[in-house]
């Protein structure tokens, strides 16, 4: 194994105008570390200077929260002006390391997927019992807090921010068809998306640097009645036209990239990342990079969900590359598993594959720090610890 064997993956680009030194995309991977005030820990900073070494093409830094008070994860890092030196340190060692690695921040709200002790916004629309909807102007306030969060990824010195549209967290029920709110958020396809457009109209208006790279991760299909990927709030069957027209959105709005996910982990966890029991819905996620692909013409289209492939996602993403399906293959839990991973294939080290345990799920579901149980011993002891 080296880096001959996969000259795509190995091939550079760009990514709007910086230049990518190889295809290998490190997924945004939430590790609940943060510190008191969801300030970035050591442990955190710890874990991307480990990423950097590995020299990925790109590293999506995890679900930051733009907003103290929608928290996934009770230790999740909140991107805000507090916190903002501890940003500054993470992106400064990392580039220490990896000047040339794309460093992007995902920000995020965590929606209704927030936990309860740690959210005071929880429903967007068909509010359930004990659920706040949303008013108007608390929806403008969370759009505001995430063009803010963007705007301080930009000064803490990140390539670029990633919207999380996806896997059921605010910005992905914005776009469901089962969004039926009667206000200027929900409804019509204009107002489903204007969360999208007002959010980066903002942002580019107030950017300090043209280059700035701005995208977003989606799930193509989430797998659930009125969600994303489907033909309306009564309809579950997979119908991408909608989808389609999200992703010819984005283009015209000028973003960089889409990162194409599926389903919500949680809900329909499977079809976001498989386990060996479902090991082939990965066609899925090839199939809708794809499908991106057909549409866009400039935008980089970014696969997702190879680690359940082990060392045998090298082959098949190299060859999704090679054909045009795909500009760049993300990793997720293999980004736990070995963060030297895109540097130990190129000069021929032995990998840690990840075998799609869920250990590192788990660890995250039940409100721990999260990693791998299987390579790493601060999380294999977490893991055998873990009811005590
Ligand atoms: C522990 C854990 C944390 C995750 N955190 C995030 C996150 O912060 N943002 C995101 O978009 N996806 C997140 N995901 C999804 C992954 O980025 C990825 O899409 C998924 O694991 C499938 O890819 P894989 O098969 O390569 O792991 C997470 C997944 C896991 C298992």
């Amino acid at each position: 194994m080296s880096q001959n064997q996969y000259p795509h993956l190995f091939k550079k680009g760009t990514l709007g105008t910086k230049t990518l030194v190889n295809r290998f995309v490190s997924q945004a991977m939430e590790a609940n570390d943060g510190e008191a005030g969801g300030s970035v820990s050591k442990r955190a900073i710890d874990r991307y200077k480990n990423l950097a070494s590995g020299h990925w093409g790109v590293v999506v830094v995890e679900a930051l929260s733009a907003d103290p008070s929608s928290l996934a994860r009770v230790n999740q890092m909140i991107l805000n002006r507090e916190n903002l030196d501890g940003f500054k340190t993470l992106v400064a060692e990392f580039k220490k390391i990896a000047p040339e690695t794309i460093l992007l921040f995902q920000v995020t709200h965590s929606g209704r997927k927030a936990v309860k002790s740690h959210s005071s916004a929880t429903a967007l629309y068909n509010p359930a019992e004990g659920e706040k909807l949303l008013s108007t102007q608390d929806v403008e306030d969370i759009k505001n807090a995430i063009v803010e969060a963007a705007l301080l990824a930009e000064e803490a010195g990140a390539d670029g921010v990633d919207f999380k549209m996806c896997h059921g967290y605010f910005g992905c029920e914005m776009l469901r068809p089962g969004n039926v709110r009667d206000d200027k958020w929900g409804g019509s396809f204009e107002n489903r998306t204007r969360f999208l457009t007002e959010s980066l109209g903002e942002i580019r208006s107030r950017l300090k640097n043209p280059d700035f790279i701005l995208g977003s991760r989606i799930s193509v299909y989430e797998g659930i009645e009125g969600g994303c990927g489907t033909g309306g709030p009564d309809e579950i069957i997979e119908d991408l036209s909608e989808m389609e027209k999200v992703i010819q959105l984005m283009e015209e709005l000028n973003m960089d990239y889409v990162n194409i996910s599926a389903g919500i982990p949680g809900t329909t966890s499977e079809i976001t990342r498989p386990t060996p029991p479902s090991l082939y819905l990965y066609l899925h996620q090839f199939r809708y990079a794809r499908w991106a692909k057909n549409i866009v013409s400039k935008m980089m289209v970014i696969g997702s969900a190879y680690s359940i492939l082990k060392e045998g996602a090298l082959e098949l993403a190299d060859e999704n590359l090679q054909k045009g399906y795909a500009d760049c293959a993300g990793w997720g839990r293999q980004s736990f598993a070995d963060p030297l991973f895109p540097e130990k294939v190129k000069t021929g080290e032995a990998v840690n594959y990840c075998t799609a345990c869920s250990g590192c799920s788990k660890l995250m579901v039940a409100q721990k720090n999260d990693g791998c149980i299987l390579y790493n011993d601060y999380y294999k002891d977490l893991w055998k610890n873990r009811n005590k």
